[in-house]
């Protein structure tokens, strides 16, 4: 049975003022079931906007649109053109694109070169900090120097291979900007020190490469080393931090306010990296929560004890590199469950394939083959119910608004190793209105293009609520269903 019966009548609340469309939500014999009812069974709690989760090193994970968000742009964030499906699509095409490293329209910039080996790619104007508009979905405070410079960041497992802030004077009126004249801890990262990933340096002794676009100067980036803190908890504290200071490499309008990338990549300067030199062997890397709505506070922790040490049911999967870039952390995606059975997936369509979980996309991007076989058959055990038109690549989609009852089939993903992670219904389903189920539902993956040699991307909605966690030294990642 793919859903475990833990799930069985499972109460989803939904928000108060919504009259008549209260649901009830419950999993029986593989499928998701919603119920219209019209009494509200529990309020839901007004976002508290501090961590339930206090645990050793847990640091608050809030979305962009969180009430709870420290960006300055949140409140701008609210407005509903930025929840929509054409804005969430955008942002997930501007995000593989940017993790394929592709370059096609030629106003973007190349990234100026990192040296081979190097492992450390410099955004300029383009990507990610100003082509993202808001830049991350999720965000943490991260404290940088002495006295500590608290700044909003999003963190990031993939892409850039160093962490980026933005600094002073020239972040162009950026809310939140790291100021290294204002720390007692800073130093800049000499030219031809080890820790410094460029040649050259442009003709300067400290650790600068000057970034420029179209013969136009935008502005440089200078490798700094300081104390970096993470709160409440300030057991996480790596001293001589390496990140690049962004200096006049201006975000752009819909930019939102976020100071910076804090990297968790397996670049040896990461922050795991530093941490897992120094961590205890019952400890894993990281892990992270995501919240299971906008309104809630999920967290990242550092070195916390392995889960199973705690109790915790988990399922790990091996994890390994990939050739093409050393920063990946990559695991296998082997099959997907609809229902309960396993879908006929040929294996070589499948197999071996680089998947990666991804933070800054929504949906899950599937191989064209495999994604046939999943909306074959999701098409086929829903004929019952009256579909709706495509929403932009989101081409499964169904009009519920004026039934009573309904049901969908459960996805399962499965990893090599035997690790199931089942998806409840907001984590499979894309609802127009995110409150109200009894709105238009479209099955929330997407088939990548069939040029796009991408692999696998599993998306932040399939990971909500699940711990993931990155036992990087036991070469494995893990599932805790159900954490946050
Ligand atoms: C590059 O600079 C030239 C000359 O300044 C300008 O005409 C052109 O539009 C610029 N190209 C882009 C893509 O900005
Ligand atoms: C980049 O560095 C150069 C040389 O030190 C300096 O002239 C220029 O003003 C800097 N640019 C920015 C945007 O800080
Ligand atoms: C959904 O169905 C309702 C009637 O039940 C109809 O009024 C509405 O236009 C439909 N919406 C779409 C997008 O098909």
């Amino acid at each position: 049975m793919a859903v475990p019966s833990l799930l069985l009548c499972l109460l989803l609340l939904v928000s108060p003022h919504l009259g008549c469309s209260y649901h009830t939500s419950y999993t029986r014999d593989g499928r998701h079931h919603v119920l219209r009812s019209n009494r509200d069974p529990r309020r839901r709690p007004k976002p508290t906007c501090s961590s339930a989760h206090s645990a050793h090193s847990a640091v608050p994970v809030v979305h962009r649109l969180s009430p709870c968000s420290p960006l300055a742009g949140a409140a701008r964030n609210q407005q509903p053109e930025r929840r929509s499906v054409a804005d969430v699509l955008h942002r997930d095409a501007l995000r593989l694109r940017s993790l394929l490293h592709r370059e096609e329209d030629n106003h973007r910039t190349p990234a100026p070169a990192a040296p081979p080996g190097g492992g450390v790619s410099i955004p300029s104007r383009g990507e990610p900090i100003e082509e993202l508009p808001g830049a991350f979905e999720y965000h943490v405070v991260a404290g940088f120097g002495t006295p500590m410079q608290k700044l909003p960041v999003g963190f990031d497992t993939t892409t850039t291979g160093a962490t980026l802030l933005q600094c002073t004077p020239c972040g162009s009126g950026a809310d939140h900007a790291f100021d290294p004249s204002a720390s007692s801890s800073v130093s800049q990262v000499p030219c031809g020190s080890p820790d410094c990933p460029f040649h050259g340096c442009s003709g300067r002794p400290s650790c600068t490469l000057s970034v420029s676009f179209n013969n136009t100067l935008l502005g440089n980036a200078t490798f700094f080393t300081d104390t970096l803190t993470l709160t409440p908890s300030s057991s996480a504290t790596v001293d001589k931090f390496r990140f690049a200071c962004l200096e006049g490499i201006a975000p752009g309008p819909a930019e939102d306010g976020s100071a910076g990338i804090l990297d968790l990549s397996r670049n040896s300067h990461s922050l795991p990296s530093r941490l897992v030199a120094s961590s205890p062997p019952h400890a894993v890397a990281f892990s992270y929560c995501l919240p299971a709505s906008t309104a809630d506070v999920g967290f990242l922790s550092l070195g916390a004890t392995k889960p199973e040490l705690l109790g915790r049911k988990v399922s790990y999967t091996p994890l390994r590199g990939s050739p093409s870039n050393g920063n990946l952390y990559v695991v296998d995606l082997v099959g997907l469950g609809l229902g309960g059975p396993d879908l006929p997936i040929p294996p070589a369509a499948i197999a071996g394939d680089d998947t990666i979980l991804e933070l800054h996309t929504t949906f899950t991007y599937l191989k064209p083959q495999v994604y046939k076989v999943l909306r074959d058959s999701f098409r086929k055990s829903m004929s019952e119910y009256p579909a709706a038109p495509p929403l932009g690549s989101l081409d499964t989609c169904y009009n519920f608004t004026g039934l009573d009852a309904f049901s969908v089939p459960a996805v399962t993903l499965k990893f090599a190793g035997g690790a199931d992670v089942d998806l409840w219904m907001d984590e499979m389903m894309y609802f127009t209105d995110p409150d109200n189920h009894f709105s238009i539902g479209c099955l929330a993956f997407v088939a990548q293009d069939d040029d796009c040699d991408g692999g696998t991307v599993i998306g932040s909605m399939a990971q909500m609520s699940t711990e993931v966690v990155y036992d990087v030294r036991g070469g494995k990642v893990g599932f805790v269903p159900y954490r946050c």
